[in-house]
């Protein structure tokens, strides 16, 4: 079974959707909806400059201390930041490494751009790599790492320890770490955790950004690439021939919000982490361990020993007989069977959401 069809199900049944990333929380700001209809009424309908507004870069600039005329280009969202940068640096022959296990796009996007995927296995429970296994991912074909901190579908926020590991190699090998900062506005920042372009010193790095996850704005499709200069005029020339430009009038709308710092609040945070810590009870009454989640986004929970079906089994009677979706592992591994002890649980919906998907799974149960 495909996700897309447990997701068909799910939809079906009228499922609590706890089986995608899509933000059902915050939901998308008035002003931004507002700051929307301005710019189509406005007459921001046609093409705009290729690498973004003026203001959208000069918003996105601001969170980077970057350039806005040289080091940020308007994408697609991360999905084709993603696609621009594997396709700007990867020859046919060249290796990517990717944390196994996985955001479902990312061997498939190395392989349209030609390039083989090289798994680095994060081992449960913890979902650590090991030292050893690390440094025998790189060797002379390596082109690039893609690193996602916070991480789907674990929920694990690396160290700086850890990500220093991964950076030392990319610069003893000179290869460019592209970091999937998606979850960004979830992350957890205490001094021993950081986002992963907020570590690399000394590397090249092509850092991913998005505000489907932090505005809620999953479908207007913005995201953007910081990368220095040299890079960048590579992947704009990929970008623009791509897509031309991200649309317009949601630029502009994006910019707007961007401009009220929007998005994301503490008071959000605080309810993502109630999700967190409410859904964690739950699944630690059903048996079902998993690392207290470090991101606010995922919970990766492993099935109890007890139970012999497997994740994608329990995922589709969860749906069926409980109303729920979830996503089962398999999913998320290059070897699927390393999975099916594993679901993942999406933790930004609103507390109502959580609230009722707890009610059913207890009376399932
Ligand atoms: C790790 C990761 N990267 C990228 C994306 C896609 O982001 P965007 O909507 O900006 O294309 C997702 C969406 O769930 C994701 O989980």
């Amino acid at each position: 079974m495909k996700l897309m069809e447990l997701l068909i199900l799910a939809r079906l049944h009228g499922a609590i959707d706890l089986a995608t990333g899509t933000p059902a929380f915050p939901e998308t700001s008035e002003q931004a909806l507002e700051a929307a209809i301005t710019a189509l009424r406005g007459g921001f309908n046609q093409y705009s400059n290729s690498a973004g507004t003026a203001e959208l870069r000069a918003q996105a600039a601001r969170l980077h201390e970057a350039d806005p005329e040289t080091e940020i280009t308007i994408t697609a969202g991360a999905t084709e930041g993603l696609n621009t940068v594997l396709t700007a640096l990867v020859q046919p022959g060249d290796e990517v490494v990717v944390l196994d296990p996985y955001y479902e796009s990312f061997s498939a996007a190395v392989a349209v751009a030609g390039g083989a995927t090289r798994f680095l296995k994060l081992h449960p429970p913890e979902w650590k790599w090991r030292e050893d296994e690390l440094r025998e991912v790189f060797g002379p074909r390596t082109r690039a790492v893609i690193l996602n901190s916070p991480h789907n579908p674990t929920g694990r926020m690396f160290s700086v320890e850890e990500l220093q590991q991964v950076t030392d190699l990319c610069a003893t090998w000179n290869v460019t770490l592209i970091s999937d900062e998606v979850y960004a506005a979830y992350a957890v920042r205490d001094g021993r955790r950081a986002l992963p372009s907020e570590v690399a010193k000394d590397v090249t790095v092509a850092t991913l950004r998005s505000m489907s996850k932090s505005h809620s704005i999953s479908g207007w499709r913005i995201g953007w690439i910081h990368a220095e200069p040299a890079l960048t005029r590579r992947f704009r020339l990929v970008h623009e021939t791509l897509t031309a430009c991200v649309a317009t009038p949601l630029q502009l709308a994006a910019a707007a919000d961007l401009r009220r710092e929007s998005g994301i609040s503490v008071s959000h945070l605080q309810i993502l982490e109630r999700n967190q810590l409410r859904l964690s009870k739950q699944l630690h009454a059903m048996g079902m361990a998993h690392q207290s989640a470090e991101s606010r986004c995922y919970l990766y929970a492993r099935l109890p020993d007890s139970q012999a079906s497997d994740a994608i089994d329990i995922s589709r009677s969860m749906i069926e007989g409980a109303g729920v979706a979830t996503a089962p592992g398999p999913f998320f591994h290059s070897e699927p069977s390393e999975g099916r002890r594993y679901i993942r649980f999406s933790l930004n919906k609103s507390e109502d959401m959580i609230t009722e998907a707890i009610a059913r799974i207890s009376a399932f149960i």
